[in-house]
């Protein structure tokens, strides 16, 4: 089956201002735009409101991690935002990520695409052992925490590029996978260690990429969109 995806842009720009004037480069085209913790906590809701208002879709990546009631009660503040994605973290357990798909629905049945931050990637093997006394192989982890995801009714995980095949193959190919750590062949890694180019995750069978700096900060932004598109979508 042929796969619907899609280049998600992660604006990790500090103010409403700075994230308008890089949109605003965007004239023929609306791309999905990835809204994390910074915007969010800097400028509220109204930057969810303002960028659905121009067109975009939203992934609102805020990564919630509390006990169930309180996350089914922010999922409905989320879900009543309008976004299209939004996210928790698997660790906090099956009950809280059913109660989240809960607080997501609306009277009317429709709801966002919820997925879940599995092991987070600042974590290797030897922090997961000592800090969180975990003693499997991370990728068993990363690879439970997905199924839990799945079984918990959730439509894909936040993962490496790279982990994108073994997660369809556990979860089946319809369960998502939305991957950062993208980088151009050709382009500055930065702090990133595991970095793959669309073209790869493509191949690979990631869903959505999700792409901050080769696109921000690029000399020209619009270009390098449409090169992570023609790399990864068409
Ligand atoms: O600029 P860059 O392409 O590295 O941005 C990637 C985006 O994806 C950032 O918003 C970053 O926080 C996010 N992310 C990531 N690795 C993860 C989870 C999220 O890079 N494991």
């Amino acid at each position: 089956m042929e796969k619907n995806r899609d280049v998600i842009i992660a604006c990790d720009f500090a103010s409403a201002k700075d994230t308008y004037e890089f949109l605003d480069k965007f004239t023929d085209e609306k791309p999905f735009v990835k809204i994390g913790m910074e915007l969010f906590y800097s400028e509220g809701p109204e930057i969810v409101r303002e960028i659905k208002k121009r067109g975009h879709k939203i992934f609102l990546d805020l990564k919630l991690h509390d006990i169930p009631n309180t996350v089914r009660k922010s999922m409905k503040v989320l879900s009543n935002l309008d976004v299209d994605i939004c996210n928790l973290h698997a660790g906090g357990g099956t009950d809280m990520m059913k109660a989240a798909i809960e607080g997501l629905t609306r009277d009317d049945g429709t709801r966002p695409l919820l997925i879940a931050v599995t092991m987070l990637t600042s974590i290797d093997q030897t922090r997961m052992e000592e800090d969180l006394l975990i003693n499997r192989p991370l990728a068993d982890v990363v690879m439970h925490y997905a199924l839990n995801a799945k079984n918990a009714g959730l439509d894909g995980v936040v993962c490496s590029p790279l982990e994108a095949g073994k997660v369809h193959e556990a979860c089946g190919n319809g369960f998502l996978t939305v991957t950062p750590g993208i980088r151009f062949a050709d382009g500055a890694v930065g702090d990133q260690q595991r970095v793959t180019t669309p073209a790869r995750a493509k191949e690979i069978g990631s869903d959505f990429i999700v792409v901050g700096r080769p696109i921000t900060a690029a000399d020209d932004p619009v270009y390098a969109y449409r090169r992570c598109i023609k790399e990864f979508a068409e």
